[in-house]
């Protein structure tokens, strides 16, 4: 079992770090913004909830930083690249530079689609709700983010980086990114997206971005996307994260500088890294012969496949 542990000394290196981050107007990317902020984290900080956005954004301006962060809201459909771009900019103007991207912003299941008591020979006659936002909220834009992200994060010749450092990206998927989860069809295609472009994005980023990539992978957390299922949920007594929990392990992802390719389960407040054993255990279900020649064949394909451990 590979667990992931919070490290607060580790997190202090946030402390004048420009962070980037979507989805950050409630729930875990709230939660996110406001740990950055206490420890000194300049957090840029987008969300298509206005309201929220600016609550937050005073609530933490007024409230003194001892450690000296500063947080910053723009109103940002994630969907829409352009938006996306201008809250990276926002950063790089202010800072010259930005040394974290973290990608929040989800949405749960669009109903109308796979339930049995509904679909039947008339009913899938008729087109069904469309789907298309629900994947571009929680799909094509986490592609529309990291492709910003790699490009800032990079930045350009002489801008001002800070030593020893590594920068990275954070991208949110969820449990329903690595298992199957009943019911949700629509969202658990896109999180499983996001696992693929974490996958994409870690022997890629770091040798041609400097850049790491991880993803977190939350099973429940107590925000408004667990309200359907929280009351049984606790009854059961099953684990339930915080949105801190989820929120620190997301900054663990961005300061150590050791986790690149990792999807970290978090449940009951504990974080572990599911690919580590997919990886270690590739001669086991793929078959000796056939993991040694797709090693090689990763090779040929210019990965190197050096995120597998041989
Ligand atoms: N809560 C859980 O149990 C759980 C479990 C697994 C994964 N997740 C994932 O964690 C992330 C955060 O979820 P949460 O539980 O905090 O939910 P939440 O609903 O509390 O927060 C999501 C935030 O994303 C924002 N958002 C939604 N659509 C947007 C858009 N088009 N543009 C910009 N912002 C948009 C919302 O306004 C909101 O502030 C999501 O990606 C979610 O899928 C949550």
């Amino acid at each position: 079992m590979a667990e992931i542990i919070c490290s607060e000394s580790q997190a202090k290196n946030l402390k004048g770090k420009v962070v980037v981050l979507t989805g950050g107007a409630q729930g875990i990317g709230a939660a996110t913004v406001r740990l950055l902020h206490s420890f000194g984290a300049h957090v840029y900080f987008g969300d298509w909830s206005v309201e929220n956005g600016h609550k937050l954004q005073e609530s933490l301006s007024s409230s003194s930083s001892a450690s000296g962060g500063t947080v910053s809201f723009r109103q940002v459909d994630v969907r829409n690249h352009d938006m996306q771009l201008a809250l990276f900019d926002d950063a790089y103007n202010a800072h010259g530079r930005v040394d974290v991207a973290i990608q929040c912003a989800g949405i749960g299941e669009p109903d109308g689609w796979f339930e049995p008591e509904d679909l039947n020979l008339e009913t899938v006659r008729k087109e069904p709700k469309p789907i298309q936002q629900n994947i571009e909220v929680n799909l094509t834009s986490v592609l529309y983010f990291s492709r910003i992200a790699l490009a800032y994060l990079k930045g350009k010749e002489g801008d001002k980086q800070v030593d020893g450092f590594s920068k990275s990206i954070v991208l949110t998927s969820s449990i329903a990114g690595i298992t199957e989860a009943p019911g949700l069809f629509a969202y658990s295609s896109a999180k499983h997206g996001v696992i693929g472009t974490m996958r994409a994005l870690r022997p890629f980023a770091p040798q041609k971005y400097g850049v790491r990539a991880n993803a977190i992978c939350p099973w429940a957390t107590d925000t408004q996307l667990l309200a359907g299922v929280k009351g049984q949920w606790v009854e059961e007594k099953m684990p339930l994260n915080t949105p801190e929990d989820v929120g620190r392990m997301i900054l663990q992802c961005a300061v150590d500088g050791s986790l690149n390719g990792k999807a970290v389960l978090v449940a009951g407040g504990r974080g572990y890294d599911t690919e580590e054993g997919i990886d270690r255990c590739l001669p086991q279900w793929m078959g000796e012969e056939l993991s040694r020649q797709f090693l090689k064949g990763q090779e040929i394909l210019g990965l190197g496949g050096n995120w597998v451990k041989k």
